[in-house]
């Protein structure tokens, strides 16, 4: 499950990222962004991943082999620390990171000293602040708060989407183009809560937000289906930002 990748295949497309480029995704987890990276500069290109996670790196690397691609390499490193070495890039992502770091505006500020003239940052963050619903779910709304009050105990602000313009332009961008998009449902359209809460299972119970018993996680996914079909709803239940912006 590669949630909210269709949107970051959008932000790609906007971005126009030139063919040759050397690009670097922060806080790469497995890879999945830096994969589309790789892609997008060609073999002319050079990537690079940066993360703290270990085992997340390993997985990377794996696929990175699999995939036979030789024009990208995955290290561990910190963003700060990185932006200490004096290397620039013509393009920098960072998806859904910026929410667990403590000094957004140092960050905001290492991915300004991190691009060369010209280059340009493609940030995703989501943004839990902003839900409607036009009839009642409590099953989803409970569902949500065990996905947000995790993310959230483990230090992650959920409002960072909306501060994003703000963050940018403090850090001396001043070509910012901000793009959202929201998470829809309605009673034929599902968004993929239960996939979201069974992959962050171990989590919830590791914060004490909910444990498995109270979840039910195999249940979980037509429980909610069956509350969609009698509330008729059409919810948002988060928003995708993306931000553009280019070093003048
Ligand atoms: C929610 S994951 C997002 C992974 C990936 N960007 C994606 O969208 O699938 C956040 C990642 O940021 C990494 N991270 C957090 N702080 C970091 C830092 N200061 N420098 C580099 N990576 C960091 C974490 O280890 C984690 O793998």
């Amino acid at each position: 499950m590669d949630n909210g990748g269709a949107f970051t295949d959008r932000l790609f497309a906007q971005a126009h990222i030139p063919r040759g480029a050397t690009a670097l995704d922060v806080g790469c987890g497995s890879g999945v962004v830096t994969f589309r990276l790789s892609q997008a500069v060609g073999d002319d290109g050079d990537v690079v991943g940066i993360d703290l996670n270990a085992k997340a790196l390993d997985l990377a690397r794996q696929t990175a082999d699999e995939l036979g691609l030789t024009n990208t390499r995955f290290v561990d490193r910190d963003l700060m620390d990185l932006a200490q070495e004096g290397t620039r890039f013509d393009v920098i992502t960072c998806r859904r990171v910026l929410m667990y770091l403590p000094d957004q505006a140092a960050a905001a500020k290492a991915f300004h000293t991190l691009l060369k003239p010209d280059g340009v940052l493609i940030l995703q963050e989501h943004d839990a602040t902003l839900q409607h619903s036009t009839s009642a779910r409590p099953l989803a709304d409970q569902a949500r708060d065990w996905i947000w009050k995790t993310v959230q105990a483990e230090g992650a602000n959920p409002g960072t989407g909306f501060h994003l313009h703000h963050l940018l332009t403090e850090a001396g961008f001043d070509d910012i183009r901000l793009l959202a998009e929201a998470i829809v449902e309605t009673p034929d359209q599902p968004a993929p809560t239960a996939d979201i809460v069974r992959a962050m299972l171990p989590r919830i119970e590791a914060a004490g937000i909910a444990t498995a018993k109270e979840i039910d996680i195999d249940t979980l996914d037509a429980r909610l289906a069956a509350e969609r079909a009698v509330a008729r709803s059409t919810s948002v239940s988060e928003m995708m930002f993306g931000a553009l912006a280019r070093r003048t």
